[in-house]
């Protein structure tokens, strides 16, 4: 499987704004834990921006991603600008770390550059690693999105694109079934459930290619329920 190392050697693939989510998110989460040191864990930080702008915000950042090139950049941008956060290189199904727990984790983009097998092992990773009533902000790809269909289905709703931009790129796709599956209510409590659909009513050669407009999407946001011990 590719991963996103040449992708980013091109600048327009960096994405170089944090998205208003991430704000929304951290104050949601300093109001939560009653802090504004909070504990946060940027998964499949691309660039840069959120981890960034985590750092910024005065939280104690974590951030992964499994191309080099992302901890390269997101590394040299948090020393441009005189911040520090733990940049490390790893799979997203594996934990890089040893013994932290956080506050909150933020995972944009990212948990749909899998297989089903893997993602679920991610959401099993991340619900272990966060703190009791700790929450998850995640957007993760729709079967309503665009390029549903695209490409090389290596399992069911796995696709592998075989052009364009994310050649080579594994995109597993979401209906509302799968994603609440991936979300077992007994560990999660869903604070928000959203499908943003987008629909590109003209679709010019390549237009993904520059438009400034999101894609479809599910964006959730889950908190960790505390499991109750047998006989409790
Ligand atoms: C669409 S980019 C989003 C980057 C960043 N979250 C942002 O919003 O700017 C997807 C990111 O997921 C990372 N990624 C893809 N597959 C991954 C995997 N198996 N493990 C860890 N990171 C992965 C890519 O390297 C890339 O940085």
């Amino acid at each position: 499987m590719a991963n996103w190392n040449e992708l980013f050697y091109d600048q327009e693939n960096r994405e170089k704004v944090p998205e208003a989510e991430l704000y929304r998110f951290v104050s949601l989460l300093e109001k939560h834990f009653e802090t504004t040191k909070l504990k946060l864990w940027d998964l499949g930080c691309g660039a840069g921006r959120h981890t960034v702008a985590m750092a910024k915000l005065g939280c104690d950042v974590y951030a992964s991603d499994n191309a080099d090139s992302a901890i390269s950049l997101t590394e040299n941008w948090l020393k441009s600008q005189k911040l520090n956060a733990n940049v490390v290189l790893s799979e997203m199904n594996e934990f890089p770390w040893e013994e932290v727990r956080f506050n909150g984790v933020f995972s944009w983009d990212v948990l749909q550059h899998n297989t089903i097998d893997k993602i679920i092992k991610t959401v099993d990773l991340i619900w272990e690693h966060l703190l009791p009533s700790g929450m998850l902000l995640a957007t993760i790809k729709s079967d309503k999105a665009d390029l549903f269909g695209k490409g090389v289905e290596i399992e069911p709703k796995t696709f592998v694109l075989d052009s364009g931009k994310e050649k080579g790129v594994p995109h597993h796709y979401f209906n509302e079934d799968e994603l609440r599956r991936l979300f077992d209510n007994n560990k999660w409590e869903i604070k928000a459930m959203t499908e943003q659909v987008i629909i590109n009513v003209e679709r010019p050669k390549e237009f993904w290619k520059y438009t400034p407009f999101r894609s479809t999407t599910w964006g959730v946001l889950m908190q960790k329920k505390v499991l109750r011990k047998s006989g409790e």
